[in-house]
């Protein structure tokens, strides 16, 4: 048995599922570097049948990230010969490749998703999984809805697919329906009674449903599983996937349980996790095991006094282990020299250029704020990195408001033309005023779905960090891109779009006004991603007038 327990990070497939967390492909290639960095031991980079964008990203990771050195590049890919050849081709250009495959193994998947029967699944499984291993020498094969299929049934699966050449059977809990106990038994049973079961690797891929995604996982590792498929954060389909920190921290915290642990480098952890929070929007709960932004605070007298006079009183781990440090408070005084030290202790290891933004940034806010801690720093560089490209800037945005006025906002927004835009509009409020002033000048039509607020630090002058998500009117499939096909390959389903935003600035106002403009951009940047998709079906002539819009000549707003 291997010593170890691989650790298979599918944030940017399963984790990219979670309503809203769409990433492009410059975040996606952002997070698997970090992924590498946290030294998962394989990434699945997407689902390159889905559409061309995933395509593109899963290549871009293959060819930058999937180093000898680096982890292993996964892409899903259904059973069948069209999604298993494009899968290939986009890995492939990874040093060690690996072809995901699945199928559905329950009777009620069967009967009423496939209309297969139990013996068509088995043919299609074995011819599948024979065709991946032709083009690749690491298949991994996941019988889907594993926990609710017959078992009897699922061990001749597991046999067919050892035979026909998988190196890692994965067993889902595609409905996060399992207990620990019969997912561990499930496991054993897999372990002792699959014929060539000790030559593979066996996984686990547990979705939260009933909050027992990381519970069931571990039950499979005490039960021989030696690869956890896991997300960042536990974000993923529904309730989630099993949190990948809170897998790795109980391996490495009772290390003497479990007799196994991982490689990853834990102090990774806490940066993974605001990397993955920021760039998709999800705020992980203050009360998150890990990484929560309570998980190593003490506010009962007791515990305080009991931590001040030796941290193991209430701790069972350290916040350094996972990458959160005491803070380091910087002041307007502080020079280049130590800010860009101290952004290097905080693990951000930022280009010339990147620094003197970093840095001019930092300067500002601390103009206006007595003392920047690390919260505000980490903030600043996260917010930083994780703006969109910007298709609209954002050049100035001024309210009056107040108890008899009524809101109005006037925004200057340069387009991608370069052309400077002013508008007003009036609202409710005065961040009403700004969306509203704003869509005037942009005319995209968008649903805001959330908003949400909050201070970095405490005090009065603490930054403001504004969060929202918006939904495209009218999307769904319209459009007929591949792209709207969903993890399964389904495609027709109406799903509207989620882009999020992010914004943080000492004025609440300005913070919000930024997180619009970071969401609208992404709108308008997906939008020309579909229509780039597109164009190569559609002749300049017969091209849909309005793509002209996306490339700068909006008719809104007064020119300057
Ligand atoms: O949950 C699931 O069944 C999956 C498979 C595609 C592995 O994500
Ligand atoms: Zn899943």
């Amino acid at each position: 048995m291997e010593d170890h327990v691989k650790i298979f990070d599918t944030t940017l497939r399963d984790g990219e599922q979670s309503p809203g967390a769409t990433m492009t492909g410059p975040e996606k290639l952002e997070v698997a570097k970090q992924l590498a960095r946290l030294g998962v031991d394989i990434i699945e980079a997407g689902f390159p049948a889905a559409s061309t964008g995933d395509w593109e990203a899963v290549n871009l990771i293959a060819r930058t990230v999937g180093t000898a050195e680096g982890p292993v590049i996964a892409g899903l890919a259904r059973a069948n010969r069209t999604d298993i050849e494009r899968c290939w081709t986009a890995v492939k250009a990874a040093a060690n490749p690996r072809i995901h495959t699945f199928m559905s193994t329950s009777d009620i998947h069967l009967e009423h998703q496939f209309r297969k029967s139990r013996g068509e699944a088995l043919e299609l499984i074995g011819e599948m999984v024979t065709f991946a291993r032709s083009l690749c020498s690491d298949v991994e094969f996941s019988p889907m809805d594993a926990t609710r299929s017959d078992p009897e049934y699922l061990y001749e699966v597991l046999k067919v697919a050892i035979e026909c050449g998988a190196t890692t059977l994965n067993i889902p809990d595609t409905v996060g329906y399992m207990t620990p106990e019969e997912y561990g038994m499930l496991i054993r049973n897999i372990v002792e009674r699959v014929p060539g079961a000790d030559k593979v690797t066996i996984s686990t891929h547990c979705h939260d449903d009933l909050g027992f995604a990381v519970a069931n996982s571990l039950a499979g590792v005490l039960n021989g599983a030696r690869q956890v498929e896991c997300t960042i954060n536990g974000i993923g389909e529904r309730a989630g996937n099993a949190a990948l920190e809170e897998i790795v921290m109980a391996l490495h915290t009772r290390q003497q349980f479990y007799g196994v642990g991982t490689r990853i480098d834990t102090t990774q952890i806490a940066r993974s996790s605001r990397m993955v929070s920021a760039i998709t929007g999800i705020q992980p709960q203050p009360n998150k095991a890990i990484i929560g932004a309570n998980a190593f605070s003490h506010e009962s007298g007791i515990h305080q006094d009991g931590i001040l006079k030796n941290p193991l009183t209430y701790e069972i781990m350290r916040p350094e282990t996972i990458g959160k440090d005491s803070s380091l408070v910087l002041g307007k005084h502080s020079g280049r020299h130590a800010f860009r030290k101290h952004l290097e202790h905080l693990g951000y290891n930022l280009t010339d250029g990147e620094l003197q933004t970093a840095f001019a940034r930092f300067k500002d806010l601390a103009d206006k704020k007595k003392l920047v801690d690390d919260r505000d720093i980490v903030a600043l560089i996260d917010d930083q990195l994780h703006q969109p490209a910007p298709i609209w800037v954002q050049e100035q945005v001024q309210v009056s408001c107040g108890t008899t006025a009524i809101p109005t906002a006037t925004v200057r927004l340069r387009g991608p033309d370069g052309v400077i835009r002013t508008d007003s509009g009036q609202g409710t409020g005065p961040v009403d005023a700004v969306y509203r002033a704003i869509n005037r000048v942009v005319g995209q039509p968008n649903v805001l779905t959330e908003f949400s607020i909050k201070a970095i630090t405490e005090g009065i002058d603490a930054v403001g960090d504004v969060t929202i998500r918006i939904e495209e009117e009218g999307t769904g499939n319209a459009d007929g891109n591949a792209g709207d096909r969903d993890a399964y390959g389904d495609s027709g389903a109406q799903r509207s779009r989620t882009y999020t935003g992010h914004g943080i600035h000492t004025d609440i106002i300005v913070a919000a006004a930024i997180a619009y403009m970071g969401a609208l951009n992404k709108l308008i940047a997906a939008r020309q991603e579909r229509l780039r998709t597109r164009s190569s079906t559609y002749t300049q002539s017969n091209a849909p007038a309005y793509a002209m819009d996306w490339f700068g000549n909006s008719t809104h707003g007064r020119e300057e």
